[in-house]
């Protein structure tokens, strides 16, 4: 049996950060997100006879921290399919995957959906979503296309909690302008960032109390069509989370996003729909309208510190083919 799987990456216009104490990895604080048309993370799932899985990531072996997480997700489809049998993975981006394109949020979509249908199981995409969630949180969300939410409702060990779709890719004409800052892989991985948030972070409680109600303005923003609200409040879910890790001393920030956030900035007083958020990695993402799209592109693509720009529109669902 095989599946292959095509997910999307996606980008949080509200941010999720922080973890709920019950085990199961829930979110501390809902989320907001857009799915990203164009960029895609294929993964090819084998059964196979031998006695361990084995995971290629682009053309090569996985580190074993990877291994171990795919594993996880491949425990939980064994018990949920009753099956004791092992897989060989392979999976790509057509995208640089140290580009911080939540490359894991697409990965852990397309494994949890091509090794569902692998084993057989019949599940919804919501129960997909769920399993994803389980691996890492902003997976849940590429389950779906266009705009998605994933809320943080009190947590129940095991309690199922997938994301859900908000509107379609085509509800809004808008753009996702990718910057990328850096070549390197990102120094602290979003876990571990979140972790020492809640450990030492003077502002942890006041981003608890504050997420929600960004949360909820900017979905009602997002239905609205009110895309300068949506904008304002995508810069206050960033800047918030920012400095609320920040003041943990976990900074994500370099030379190259300060430049580009003041470029975001003065794109705004020329008049241009600009609007910045930044994820656990200093490359900075610009919310803006599809007509100004090119134009931003052109002035971020112009910074020194930007390497290079990518525009993404709204994108689809996964998609799996089995075999
Ligand atoms: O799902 P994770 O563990 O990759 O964490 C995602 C964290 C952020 O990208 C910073 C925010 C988000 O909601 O995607």
């Amino acid at each position: 049996m095989k599946a292959v799987a095509i997910a999307h990456p996606n980008i949080a216009l509200c941010k999720y950060w922080g973890k709920q104490k019950a085990a199961g990895n829930y979110p501390a604080v809902p989320s907001l997100s857009m799915t990203l048309a164009g960029l895609a993370t294929r993964t090819e799932i084998e059964i196979v006879d031998g006695d361990r899985d084995e995971l290629v990531m682009g053309g090569g072996p996985a580190d074993v921290k990877s291994l171990a997480r795919a594993v996880e997700l491949l425990d939980r489809v064994r018990e949920a399919s009753g099956s004791k049998k092992h897989v060989r993975v392979r999976t790509e981006n057509d995208f640089p995957t140290s580009s911080g394109l939540a490359s894991s949020a697409s990965g852990f979509a397309a494994l949890a959906l091509g090794a569902a249908r692998a084993f057989g199981l019949d599940w919804d995409d919501a129960r997909i979503s769920d399993l994803a969630r389980q691996s890492s949180a902003s997976a849940a969300r590429s389950m779906f296309g266009g705009f998605v939410e994933l809320e943080a409702p009190q947590a129940t060990p095991g309690m199922f909690l997938p994301a859900k779709p908000v509107a379609p890719a085509d509800f809004i004409d808008i753009r996702m302008v990718v910057c990328i800052t850096t070549d390197k892989a990102k120094e602290t991985p979003s876990t571990e960032g979140m972790l020492r948030t809640a450990e030492k972070s003077p502002y942890f409680t006041a981003w608890l109390e504050a997420a929600p109600r960004i949360f909820s303005e900017c979905k009602a923003a997002l239905l609205a069509k009110d895309i300068a609200k949506l904008g304002d409040l995508v810069e206050q879910s960033s800047f918030a989370m920012h400095a609320c890790a920040m003041a943990a001393g976990v900074l994500y920030a370099n030379a190259g996003t300060l430049e580009a956030l003041a470029a975001v900035r003065e794109l705004r007083r020329a008049g241009k729909s600009a609007w910045a958020t930044m994820d656990a990695g200093p490359h900075v993402k610009v919310l803006t309208m599809a007509r100004d799209a090119e134009a931003v592109a052109a002035v971020m693509g112009a910074q020194g510190g930007v390497l290079r720009v990518i525009v993404a529109k709204p994108g689809p669902a996964p998609v799996v083919e089995v075999g």
